[in-house]
């Protein structure tokens, strides 16, 4: 058996059902083009009869991309897969994915029918889309609480009436990884024509075993995993598309292999979460924003002396150029001493302790140490930092947003005003004035620190300057207030 692993992408069908994360088309085909960079060698694009607008994204996603198999969703119902074919009409390799439920919850409750009534009408699916496609996969929905007697007979069947592919979904993410194994290898096991097709896993996160349940299958025998960037889906999500290709990256021994440029990991993850709005959980594996950042002081000392100590993935590997060490108030001195000289300055070690003291009293007050109250640390003066808020008046509503702003520049004050289609938009539009360069804000990220009306919120930012993105932190109980600051933040960080 081959040791690759089909990359299967259904961010833009199943994981877009996430409720308020719709995409337009056009955002659509920027995020497949990435796909194609990414590697994947599957992107399911839609499902046409479900809305002109899925049914015309498939139609400009198979005209922009080349390299992967384009596929669309079906019901087992002869206009659907009309549907899907013609939209496929512009893909040089389309797939056609078509399904039925397999458990008896699905075939007694939504098709109020019998077992032998289900598996016809899914081999006549597959046979009426045989006629108008080459590439067939099917899907056996719920098969994760489907019998495995009934299941195998199933998989055996629409292989016979040509299926090239067959989706084992575990839909409600109800399996085990040890009950989801067991599936896949009995399908292996009394599926006489099994070797026909490739057997393709779907998994389902809502007991956040979907990636568990994903490796348990191709190691007894899959060879496609069904994933979603950041795990994106409907209630907990699908397979992380990350997570599983970096454990088969990681675990050699598995001697398994994917398609995928694992250094694009990071970017199309921060692509997907902007375009979905959708932030991606702070400790998400592989993409999430302390991913790699090592805050303790025990493991920020092994980390200085040899990476390996503290870190499984080099994180340039996945896209990420820097580990963070963290300076909180559980940083160790050797933690201290490494971002100082990061940023310049040599410490006997007869001198730290002092240092260190201060460091402490300091990091009580503040949570995050950055590189500015590290210089205050060493005697230089906080106004230092290039650019300090001194002043704000802002105009909200929904007539003309307005901003005036005023900024200290290493001691000298300087002010403009802007209008804007928002006050954020127009705050930083003054201080673009001010500094006469034009920033962006790629990410914008606002959440409450414990809930209510007067609480203080925080606003993290990624900003863009050229090449060169910084992101920023800022709070204040005045969401704009916060934000201005996340603003000059980052800024700060560049000049
Ligand atoms: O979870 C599921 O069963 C699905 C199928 C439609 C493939 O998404
Ligand atoms: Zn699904």
């Amino acid at each position: 058996m081959s040791n690759k692993i089909y990359i299967f992408d259904t961010t833009l069908r199943d994981g877009e059902q996430v409720p308020g994360c719709q995409l337009t088309t056009f955002e659509k085909v920027h995020i497949a083009k990435e796909l194609e960079l990414l590697g994947v060698d599957v992107i399911e694009a839609g499902f046409p009869i479900s809305s002109p607008g899925d049914f015309q994204s498939v139609i400009e996603i198979s005209k922009a991309v080349k390299d992967p198999i384009i596929c669309a969703l079906t019901r087992a119902v002869e206009k659907d897969i009309d549907c899907a074919a013609e939209a496929l009409a512009f893909t040089k390799r389309g797939r056609i994915h078509t399904g039925i439920g397999s458990s008896d919850f699905h075939i007694q409750y939504k098709f109020n029918s019998t077992r032998e009534k289900v598996l016809e009408r899914g081999v006549a699916a597959v046979k009426y889309a045989k006629n108008l496609v080459e590439d067939i996969e099917f899907y056996a929905e719920d098969a994760g609480r489907a019998d495995n007697q009934y299941l195998a007979q199933m998989v055996q069947a629409v292989i016979a009436a040509g299926a090239t592919v067959v989706n084992i979904p575990d839909t409600n993410g109800y399996c085990t990884p040890e009950e989801y194994g067991a599936k896949i290898k009995y399908l292996f096991d009394n599926v006489n024509n099994i070797h026909k097709a490739i057997i393709s896993v779907h998994c389902h996160n809502d007991l956040g075993l979907a990636t568990a349940n994903s490796m348990a299958g191709v190691i007894n025998g899959a060879r496609q995993i069904e994933c979603t960037i950041n795990g994106i889906g409907e209630r907990a999500g699908n397979t992380s598309l990350e997570e599983v290709v970096m454990i088969m990256k990681t675990h050699k021994e598995l001697d398994l292999e994917t398609g995928i440029n694992t250094r694009k990991l990071f970017p199309i993850s921060r692509l997907v979460s902007s375009m979905m709005r959708m932030p991606v959980q702070p400790n998400k594996a592989i993409v999430g924003r302390n991913a790699f950042a090592h805050s303790s002081g025990i493991h920020q000392d092994g980390l200085i002396k040899n990476k390996k100590t503290y870190e499984i993935i080099e994180p340039e590997d996945v896209g990420v150029t820097q580990t963070s060490i963290v300076l909180t108030a559980r940083s160790g001195r050797a933690a201290l001493k490494y971002r100082l000289e990061l940023i310049g300055y040599k410490i006997e070690m007869d001198k730290l302790d002092a240092i260190y003291e201060r460091f402490l009293e300091m990091a009580d007050k503040k949570k995050d140490i950055d590189d500015v109250d590290l210089k205050f640390l060493m005697g230089e003066s906080k106004d230092d930092r290039g650019i300090v808020l001194e002043d704000m008046e802002i105009v909200c509503g929904n007539k003309h947003p307005k901003a005036t702003l005023k900024l200290k520049l290493k001691g000298k004050s300087e002010s403009a005003s802007s209008e804007g289609n928002g006050p954020i938009d127009a705050a930083t539009k003054c201080i673009d004035k001010i500094l006469n360069k034009e920033f962006v804000i790629e990410e914008y990220l606002v959440q409450a620190i414990t809930g209510g009306s007067e609480d203080t919120s925080k606003v993290h930012m990624q900003v863009k300057h050229g090449t060169n993105v910084m992101t920023g932190f800022g709070a204040d109980t005045d969401i704009v207030v916060a934000s201005v600051h996340a603003y000059i933040d980052a800024i700060n960080k560049m000049v």
